[in-house]
């Protein structure tokens, strides 16, 4: 039972959809990271809202681990334009291959539909084809209250802090926001840094990702999840070393590949 599809549509926009001729196109970045996996693990979130969702790598990575985690009455919310981003747009050599134009009109949609029919997962992936801030109005509007929501959508400073603000706003008070970009695009950052400091919010921020919450023991168990993963890295980092420094020829180097192989055999392939 998808509660904000079946309050947007009466007919289901996968129904009869030009899908013939689009290819499957998976483009994504960061959209297996280790967080998805953590959160949902934890939270077994019903209702998750993603605010940018390009192709749709990232909300079917999520719907994956959700399905496999059994949440019940699952819903993902995709807002996004399809319209692309300044940065695209200002490249007229490849805007064109970049947003599948046609007629000067970005085909980008169809792509996300595709790669969601093809995945199977049309049954949970409710399409919202809109600006962040007008997605976070109408989810207003029909009071939803997401318990999972990933922020990963325009990543200059004014846009980003604006859609933390919208959709922090929406997050159930038993929920976690995760965000794209930590500590790699230099806007986000700040403005992740500020909201959290603003709201008086404890920022869990790894490179590339961050989380918050407000409920303060969710916090604490993000922050044990980076604190495992980053020590487990370490590690491995140590490891490497090792096994290069014998490679070298410090050591013996039959001792080296039995210490290399079984700490990397320990390591979670996605990190
Ligand atoms: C980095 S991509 C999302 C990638 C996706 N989460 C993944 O990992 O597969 C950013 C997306 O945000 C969308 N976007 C940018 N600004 C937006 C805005 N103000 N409102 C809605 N969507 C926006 C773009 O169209 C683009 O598809």
């Amino acid at each position: 039972m998808r509660k904000i599809f079946n309050r947007l549509y009466d007919e289901d926009p996968y129904e009869g959809a030009p899908l013939d001729d689009v290819e499957v196109d998976m483009q994504g970045w960061g959209s297996t990271h280790f967080f998805f996996r953590e959160i949902i693990g934890y939270l077994k979130p019903s209702f998750i809202v993603e605010v940018g969702s390009w192709k749709g790598r990232s909300a079917l990575h999520m719907a994956d681990l959700a399905k496999a985690a059994e949440t019940p009455n699952l819903e993902i919310c995709c807002i996004d334009t399809w319209l692309g981003s300044p940065g695209v747009w200002a490249r007229k050599e490849q805007v064109a291959d970049v947003l599948k134009l046609r007629n000067g009109w970005p085909m980008l949609y169809f792509t996300f539909m595709k790669n969601v029919v093809e995945s199977g997962h049309q049954d949970v992936i409710t399409p919202m084809p809109m600006p962040s801030d007008m997605g976070a109005q109408v989810l207003k509007r029909l009071r939803a209250r997401p318990d999972m929501i990933y922020v990963d959508a325009a990543h200059d400073y004014d846009n980003c802090k604006r859609d933390l603000a919208l959709y922090f706003d929406l997050l159930s008070d038993d929920g976690i926001l995760l965000g794209d970009d930590y500590e790699t695009w230099p806007g986000v950052t700040q403005a992740a840094d500020e909201f959290a400091r603003e709201n008086g919010l404890i920022l869990v921020g790894t490179r590339s990702k961050f989380v918050l919450s407000k409920n303060i023991d969710h916090v604490h168990a993000m922050q044990g999840v980076l604190a495992e993963i980053e020590a487990r890295r370490a590690r491995v980092a140590e490891a490497k070393a090792r096994a290069e420094q014998l490679r070298a020829g410090d050591e013996a180097p039959g001792d080296a590949v039995g210490q290399s192989t079984s700490e990397t055999d320990d390591t979670n392939p996605v990190l």
